[in-house]
């Protein structure tokens, strides 16, 4: 979708004269009555007058609209860009042109990271919704797409000169059978029911990876890749029997058919592990231009890092105790790649358990239940008091593939429950000390897709969610106010669907 389309929706359904409906809510804005009208038919750089103004927070502005016309000023790009945005909403389609209620808004963002995962290792999702979901995210000023882009289930990037890892990694022989539930047994084993229709090959090639970039950088959106190592690498194990520690369990040259957790994750103690991994995260430097490049980390069973000679003969060689402090090792040993790069490793809250870097940001998924008194939020609190820069997405408040309370759902859901009251109710330095709250960064809407088959789908679960997300993350926590927002969400999703967007309903 483009932004003319965005607009064109917009325009013919927004209401926006009347009462300005944004999301995210500003920080501070003023209606003063009236409206300028402009013979305009898009929000451009033609319609205000604009001035640097070096004093205004990063990614602020602040925005004046009378009845003679529009000035914006801002600090820097993103700034300006956002106030555009702003100015997408407060637009009305009016004689042939656009028309602006008279307000003076001054705004900036509560937090530096306003982010959403997309998980293309379990479906895959292709370059046009990727674009969709990135032109949603700047409508509403979200700055980080994080791309998750390798799984057990499949392998998305082409790297030069290792044609292996889409050859084989890409496809797998089945899916889970829609509808079907996973049953796990124990600890790393799984069943579920296949469909047997071959899925894939699906990846995007150096040109598509570049492509998005840069078109998520038109939008003031980094781009932070995810290769996740050193479990949930059986789409690469696929391709490189190996190395892993046991090349005889790998049956079949394709990624894993079954939703769940692979045991057979990357042979620390081989050596060609090691030269793998810097070629991967050599191309992925070259591609993104993000400082912080993801890690992954998470769910790393060490079934075969305890058997394994090669893995056994490295523990002793380094002096470990534990099959865990192979984990700690390749992540030290990436990150200090990635930092000759002048990059730093971003990991799942996995890694900080194994000595990372002080460098690393982590990435705070998992929470602990309490003493009865709900849920608190322990893993990430406890990092940033430790002086980790922290992005905090719980996946009992962040999960949106989670299901969201809602009457009637035509979509399937792994389980859990996040109404769009809790995804607004989430307070990303929840638990965090006051002198530890500069360590967190942000939050992310978090779209893992096993159970998300297609962009439908995607969108159902991802909106109106992600508006909640948007607030919490610009607007802040003191600001915000839950029934202001769902008043105006009755607006917004109309505009919203008007933009074709299958937002899910406000319940
Ligand atoms: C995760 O949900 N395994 C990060
Ligand atoms: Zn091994």
């Amino acid at each position: 979708m483009s932004f003319a389309l965005v607009a064109a929706g917009l325009l013919a359904r927004a209401d926006a004269a009347a009462s300005p409906v944004l999301v995210p809510a500003p920080q501070e804005m003023k209606v003063s009555g009236g409206t300028f009208a402009s013979k305009a038919k898009d929000v451009d750089r033609s319609l205000y007058a604009f001035r640097n103004d070096a004093g205004l927070p990063k990614e602020g502005y602040r925005l004046s609209v009378t009845a003679e016309g529009i000035s914006v000023s801002a600090a820097d790009d993103a700034g300006r860009f956002y106030a555009e945005q702003t100015l997408r909403q407060l637009s009305s389609m009016k004689n042939g042109g656009l028309s602006f209620p008279c307000v003076e808004i001054s705004d900036s963002p509560a937090f530096v990271w306003r982010g959403a995962l997309l998980d293309e290792g379990r479906h895959f999702f292709g370059k046009e919704t990727v674009k969709s979901m990135i032109d949603l995210m700047a409508y509403h000023k979200m700055n980080v797409l994080h791309w998750h882009l390798t799984e057990d289930q499949g392998w998305r990037i082409d790297v030069p000169g290792m044609p292996e890892l889409v050859k084989y990694g890409s496809w797998r022989r089945e899916s889970p059978k829609h509808g079907a539930r996973l049953k796990a047994f124990g600890k790393f084993r799984y069943e579920i029911e296949g469909n047997g229709q071959k899925y894939g090959p699906f990846y995007y090639t150096e040109a598509d990876l570049r492509e998005i970039v840069a078109y998520a950088a038109e939008r003031h959106i980094r781009v932070v890749p995810e290769v996740d190592i050193p479990g949930h690498m059986r789409s690469a194990i696929a391709a490189y029997p190996h190395l892993t520690c046991f090349p005889e369990n790998i049956k079949e040259r394709c990624a894993h058919s079954s939703w769940g957790i692979s045991t057979d994750v990357l042979c620390i103690g081989n050596d060609e592990t090691v030269a793998f991994l810097e070629k991967v995260f050599d191309f992925i430097c070259d591609v993104f231009p993000s400082e912080v490049i993801h890690i992954g980390g998470d769910e790393c069973p060490r079934i075969n890092w305890e058997k394994c000679p090669k893995c056994q003969a490295r523990m002793k060689k380094e002096g470990f105790t534990k099959a865990g402090q192979l984990q700690g090792w390749i992540t030290r040993r990436i990150a200090d790649r990635l930092a000759k790069r002048g990059r730093r490793i971003m990991g799942w809250d996995e890694i900080l358990a194994d000595d990372a870097p002080k460098t690393a940001v982590g990435h705070s998924w998992r929470t602990v239940s309490g003493n009865g008194a709900g849920t608190t939020l322990v893993a990430g609190p406890e990092a940033a008091r430790l002086g980790y820069d922290m992005v905090m997405p719980p996946h009992t408040e962040t999960y949106y593939d989670y299901r969201q309370g809602l009457k009637e759902d035509p979509f399937q859901y792994p389980g859990g429950n996040i109404p769009l009251a809790r995804a607004y109710a989430f307070d990303p330095c929840a638990g965090v000390v006051p002198e530890a709250r500069r360590h967190v960064l942000g939050s992310q809407a978090q779209m893992w897709s096993e159970y998300i088959w297609n962009e439908y789908d995607l969108a159902w679960k991802m909106w109106p969610r992600a508006c909640a997300m948007s607030e919490v993350l610009w607007t802040g926590s003191e600001k915000k106010d839950f029934d202001g927002f769902m008043k105006r969400m009755q607006t917004h999703r109309r505009r919203l669907i008007g933009m074709g967007v299958n937002c899910a309903p406000l319940q």
